[in-house]
């Protein structure tokens, strides 16, 4: 169930950083390495970037080629428009004060947090963050553009449509609830609170068929939230639903109708609640503690169901109601998303939202990601850096058929979209997405299938499928840039593509043991090495654990309390894993002229390549 006009954590939720598909549960020592192996690739080119920024921005020397990497021979440097972009984007970031034999970390990242501050809003800011609102940036000014194709079938113009329907508060706020009223109501059978309910004729299993399909709740009976909070915002819909209604209810029993309403709903919920309390102590939807046989699961409905048909059938109908009413609030007026606030603060205690925009913004994101992702790659990812990439048989920028109008055309033929009227576009919406799972049952798998959309700024290697995903979200500056000199690449997205490919064959994506003996003896020295290089060190404000979560990262800023949890659960902070991988490279210690045994030029080195 998504909470959407809720608070949201700008850092969290909504800028992942790399993610790991399958790390989770996989051996936790085999971390360090490959922290070190994807640092050391990086961290080289790291190198190589700023040694290049620096003598661009320090020479007046032309030359005119395209740019390359004989840019670091220093008779040909670069000073082509994208090497000065680079350049100034490394040295804005480095903190030249500091000796890059003592701390290469802050003296490569050291102005970072001057120029990427962490707001309240946020635990941490890295270059993802700065990417991913650059992204939505250039995904609201694709929404807010006008539609270009503007003919009935064409994609653009429902995305569009949708998007300019969800925004448009002044007809949400002439409908008030009546769309609910109208539309959702008798689909259901009509509401006790009403008196559009016959309990005498009411088909309970039709009413939850149509929550469920119809109205695509697909919550009743699954999810219980029943808490003291609730029972006002239920109170508050309520009201405003049989006011915008224009009944009459006979003899002035609406409140005490809302009443009966709030207190069947709440005692159905605690029933689930019950029931799901004795069965279930994990949260996971999967776990072997969730499955119920089909006798098991009616015994418990049964038991929650209980009583004599006449007040079960309303208190079930209020149910429905309820759970209807709490999945289409937020898209009806203010009012009814306001209720909604007021509930979240009850909650928790943070008047944190999205407003109007965002939250139409995700409604796209969640619902009509293709579609957006098609006229991102169109205005935002030229052909050539497709072409740079497309020798790889991986999954790069963006899948074909996206820049196939026709074909995006036909992905939505059968969805309707009206320029103004929001409540019946979600419903729209609803059943195209109903009619998308129902393809997932019978198709066949599909490789060619990306998980992600073309505008995220995260990447993965899905070891299931063997196969690396990097959308073209995440190719924008500073990660990749076609127009850029090959060593900023390589050393952006070059070392995260690295990273991710140790990945495929290391014990993450292992398996079957298929290592020799001979490597994986090498592999555990090489191991046992790094592992004694890198537990406890003390070169930040804690004391590294023996092992880490991988993260990869640029600079970063994060709060300390963010830095404090990340120590505590073992995640070693990126400063010092650059240091200590740079720490660990003849080469760094040879270019920087570092002397033997400053903390960049570790006296035993691993050996690692
Ligand atoms: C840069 O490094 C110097 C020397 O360590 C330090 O005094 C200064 O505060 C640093 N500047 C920033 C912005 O952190
Ligand atoms: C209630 O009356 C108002 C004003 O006439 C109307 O706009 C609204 O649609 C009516 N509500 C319903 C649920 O029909
Ligand atoms: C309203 O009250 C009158 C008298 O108390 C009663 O006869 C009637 O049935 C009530 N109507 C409803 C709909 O409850
Ligand atoms: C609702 O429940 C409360 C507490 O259980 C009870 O005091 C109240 O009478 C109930 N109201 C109705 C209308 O059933
Ligand atoms: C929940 O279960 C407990 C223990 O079985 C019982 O005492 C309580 O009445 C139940 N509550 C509801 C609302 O069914
Ligand atoms: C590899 O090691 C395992 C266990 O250490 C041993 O049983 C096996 O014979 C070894 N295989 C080879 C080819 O040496
Ligand atoms: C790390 O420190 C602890 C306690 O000071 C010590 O027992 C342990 O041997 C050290 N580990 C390594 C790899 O040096």
């Amino acid at each position: 169930m998504t909470e959407p006009y809720a608070q949201f954590d700008k850092s969290n939720d909504k800028a992942p950083i790399v993610t790991f598909d399958d790390v989770k549960v996989r051996l936790r020592n085999f971390r360090l390495l490959e922290i070190i192996l994807a640092i050391t690739t990086f961290v080289a080119v790291v190198i190589c970037v700023i040694l290049a920024g620096i003598l661009a921005s320090k020479s007046g020397n032309v030359e005119n080629n395209a740019p390359s990497s004989s840019a670091l021979t220093g008779s040909n440097i670069c000073v082509e428009a994208p090497c000065l972009k680079s350049a100034g984007h490394a040295l804005q970031n480095m903190n030249t004060s500091v000796d890059p034999c003592n701390n290469f970390y802050k003296y490569a990242c050291g102005n970072f947090p001057r120029f990427n501050p962490v707001d309240s809003e946020m635990t941490s800011n890295t270059v993802y963050h700065t990417l991913y609102h650059e992204n939505e940036e250039k995904l609201k000014r694709i929404l807010e553009s006008p539609v270009e194709r503007d003919q009935k079938w064409s994609f653009e113009k429902k995305l569009k449509d949708l998007f300019s329907s969800c925004t448009n508060t002044y007809y949400k706020e002439r409908a008030k609830g009546s769309p609910f009223i109208n539309q959702v109501l008798p689909k259901i059978g009509g509401w006790y609170v009403l008196n559009t309910m016959n309990p005498n004729t009411w088909d309970f299993n039709d009413a939850l068929r149509k929550t469920h399909v119809d109205l695509w709740t697909r919550t009743a009976f699954f999810t219980t939230r029943y808490r003291n909070d609730l029972k006002m915002y239920m109170r508050r819909v309520a009201t405003f639903l049989v006011r915008d209604s224009n009944i009459t209810i006979a003899n002035n029993t609406e409140q005490q109708r809302i009443e009966t309403f709030v207190n069947d709903t709440f005692e159905v919920e605690s029933r689930l609640a019950n029931i799901t309390a004795e069965t279930v102590p994990t949260t996971d939807p999967h776990a072997d503690e969730m499955r119920l046989t089909l006798v098991q699961l009616t015994e418990k409905v049964n038991n929650v169901i209980d009583f004599t048909a006449f007040l079960k059938y309303i208190m079930l109908n209020n149910y429905l109601v309820w759970r209807l009413a709490y999945r289409y609030a937020q898209e009806m007026s203010w009012e009814y998303v306001h209720a909604n606030r007021e509930f979240y603060v009850d909650l928790y205690g943070r008047p944190n939202f999205l407003g109007t925009w965002l939250y139409c913004f995700y409604y796209m994101d969640r619902n009509l990601g293709d579609a957006l992702g098609s006229l991102y790659v169109k205005d935002h990812f030229a052909d050539k850096n497709k072409d740079k990439l497309r020798k790889s048989s991986d999954k790069m920028g963006y899948p074909d058929f996206m820049v196939d109008e026709s074909k995006m055309d036909a992905r939505y033929e059968k969805l309707n979209i009206d320029n103004i009227d929001y409540f019946t576009n979600v419903l729209q919406i609803n059943q195209f997405e109903r009619a998308d799972w129902n393809n997932l049952l019978v198709k066949r798998e599909d490789r060619s299938e990306w998980a992600f959309h073309t505008y995220d700024t995260f990447m993965s290697y899905a070891n299931y499928w063997n196969e690396m995903i990097v959308p073209a979200g995440l190719l924008q500056f500073p990660i990749y840039d076609y127009t850029l000199p090959h060593y900023w690449n390589f050393g952006s997205i070059g070392s995260l593509i690295g990273h991710y490919y140790i990945h495929g064959i290391d014990k993450f994506g292992e398996f079957k043991n298929w290592w020799s003996n001979y490597t994986n003896l090498n592999y555990e020295k090489a191991r046992k090495c790094v592992e004694i290089h890198y537990t406890n060190k003390t070169m930040g404000p804690y004391t590294v654990p023996g092992n880490t979560e991988p993260v990869t990262t640029n600079c970063f800023n994060r709060n300390d309390n963010t830095a404090y949890f990340n120590a505590l659960r073992g995640r070693v902070s990126e400063d010092l894993r650059t240091n200590s991988v740079v720490s660990q490279i003849q080469d760094f210690s040879t270019a920087f002229n570092c002397p033997k045994g400053s903390p960049m030029n570790a006296e035993q080195k691993c050996n690692l390549f």
